[in-house]
């Protein structure tokens, strides 16, 4: 039997040669890692829930205008994306004061940031990603000024749209991690949201209890991940409670 072409396969994605060209099949799986792949698991069904979520977020922007790479999931793991050209850098836009930035800065984990601040992480494994300055990013050539631009009003949008939505289901939005990629439209270049977007690149507390409800879960030992996952697609009304369990055949009428 044929098998398809793994592309890539990082620590939380697979991703294969899609149908058609310019596009790949994106594969959402169980593993968790922190502290770059120093701490792993295994979390059931987290996969599952990352790529419906990661679908709600990115079909949502979509639909605002923010264009990301997401065209439509696939079955339980995978979704169908835009092949991109990914800058390399993890762009994180930060609300509220917490993890690297309040070990690096000392400023106490939840002291609300005074307006969104954005950061550039190069994205390498062996140097363990480090903060970059724009400075760097042009100088050794990652992108140009107007790349940086974009990238920043992109940031910007994600973090307006992802704050409204978490806000309406009573979390709270602290930080989040984008990757973004390159797009060519004949000879003009675009740059669109890439990657995916959940729980496992972003910082969600519950507003009311001050609970964590991300990948902090895990890797600070507070709990079930799989609950704290859960809990977010249940709020978004995106838990995929009938797929996840075996079903009787109904009559949808
Ligand atoms: P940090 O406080 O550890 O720098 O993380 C900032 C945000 O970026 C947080 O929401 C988690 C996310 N993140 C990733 O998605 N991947 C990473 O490798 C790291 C370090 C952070």
């Amino acid at each position: 039997m044929a098998r398809r072409k793994k592309v890539y396969e990082g620590k939380a994605k697979i991703l294969y040669e899609g149908p058609e060209p310019g596009t790949l099949v994106q594969y959402f799986k169980d593993d968790a890692t922190a502290f770059n792949a120093e701490k792993t698991g295994v979390i059931d069904g987290k996969g599952v829930l990352n790529n419906r979520l990661s679908e709600f977020f990115m079909s949502g922007l979509n639909h605002i205008g923010v264009p990301t790479h997401f065209i439509r999931r696939l079955n339980m793991r995978e979704q169908l994306i835009r092949q991109v050209e990914i800058i390399p850098l993890e762009v994180v836009v930060r609300n509220i004061a917490a993890g690297s930035m309040s070990e690096r800065l000392g400023i106490e984990e939840g002291t609300p940031l005074p307006r969104p601040i954005i950061e550039f992480y190069f994205k390498d494994d062996a140097l363990g990603d480090p903060l970059v300055t724009e400075e760097h990013v042009i100088a050794f050539g990652w992108a140009q000024q107007q790349d940086l631009d974009d990238m920043v009003a992109l940031a910007l949008r994600v973090n307006d749209f992802m704050s409204g939505v978490m806000l309406a289901v009573g979390i709270r939005l602290v930080d989040f991690k984008i990757e973004i990629g390159r797009i060519w439209d004949n000879d003009f270049q675009r740059l669109i949201v890439a990657d995916e977007i959940s729980p496992d690149s972003c910082r969600l507390w519950d507003i009311e209890s001050g609970r964590k409800l991300d990948k902090d879960v895990f890797r600070r030992d507070l709990g079930d991940l799989g609950d704290a996952y859960a809990e977010v697609a249940r709020r978004l009304g995106v838990l995929p409670s009938n797929v996840t369990h075996a079903a009787k055949p109904h009559l949808i009428n």
